[in-house]
């Protein structure tokens, strides 16, 4: 078994067999900022609804077995350089890249935030450090994809939304976005990475509202308390100065809250305990 890499949540590990290990860890981080305490079963929480989303989900995925409480294998592949984003909402960075003028959205589309947009769209980025939004002419010229690849890139994100949005819908929630990542294995594009919170805005429907920024399901407590608390600005001022931002220490009340949530979100979808 060899160590290739830590994401913020996951570490990978190449079982040298033809599969990967992914460990799922209790870490958090907001506004890119990593913090030092973890949210106790996070790492469970995200391992199980990678095993409930691939057993779910009717497309070829390399998902093989959950082996602990926080690890799974999956096959290794060679992953497509794009980052399949499917919105079905007028949110996050939509608003500023439609109102620069940068994204076309589907006509009659309500430009008020948190509007659910007449139809979801496929609004990939490039994958890399810090994810560039692309289309299907930038992904042709820049090789990343053929023009079937791309074709069926679309198709698929936008079908796995919609099987996911009725899941969650059922479940009590608005499935908001997606991201997801595929790669080949034996030549046949096949799902790959993770699929849970980290990957998807899911909003609780008893709270949501169009015109409001959203209470989302997990991160957004340590957003507003950072916000509140004079954290967010901190940061911002370090990054400007050239500077690292120092991670404060999450209260246990707030670390508390977030551990719930994850936990509770998962029965609430899966109608499984941890
Ligand atoms: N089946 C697979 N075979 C090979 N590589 C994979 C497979 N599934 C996912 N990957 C890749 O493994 C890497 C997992 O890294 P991880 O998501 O933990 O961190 P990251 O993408 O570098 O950062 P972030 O935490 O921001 O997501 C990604 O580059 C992903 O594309
Ligand atoms: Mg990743």
């Amino acid at each position: 078994m060899k160590f290739i890499g830590s994401g913020k949540v996951k570490d990978v590990y190449d079982m040298e067999d033809g599969t990967l290990l992914f460990k799922f860890s209790d870490r958090v981080s907001a506004y890119d900022v990593k913090f030092h305490d973890p949210i106790p079963h996070k790492g469970e929480a995200l391992t199980k609804f990678a095993e409930f989303w691939f057993e779910k989900l009717p497309v070829k995925n390399h998902f093989v077995k959950s082996v602990s409480k926080n690890e799974i294998i999956v096959k290794k592949m060679q992953m497509i350089p794009v980052e399949c984003v499917v919105r079905g909402y007028f949110y996050g960075s939509l608003i500023s890249r439609w109102n620069a003028g940068e994204i076309v959205i589907p006509e009659g589309s309500k430009t008020e935030i948190a509007a659910k947009l007449p139809k979801p769209i496929f609004d990939p980025t490039t994958k890399s450090e810090h994810d560039e939004p692309i289309n299907k002419k930038i992904a042709l010229e820049r090789k990343l994809v053929t023009e079937d690849e791309y074709n069926f890139l679309e198709s698929k994100s936008l079908e796995i939304y919609d099987t996911m949005y009725g899941i969650a819908d059922a479940a009590g929630f608005i499935l908001a976005d997606l991201k997801l990542e595929f790669g080949k294995l034996d030549g046949v594009i096949t799902l790959g990475d993770s699929i849970g919170p980290d990957e998807y805005r899911m909003w609780p429907k008893e709270t949501y509202v169009v015109g409001k920024i959203q209470e989302s399901y997990d991160k957004q407590i340590l957003r507003d308390w950072l916000t509140a608390n004079g954290y967010q600005k901190q940061f911002d001022d370090a990054r400007k100065a050239g500077k690292e931002p120092i991670a404060p220490s999450i209260p246990p009340e707030i670390i508390q809250k977030m551990s719930s949530r994850y936990v509770d979100s998962y029965k609430l979808i899966s109608g499984k305990t941890l």
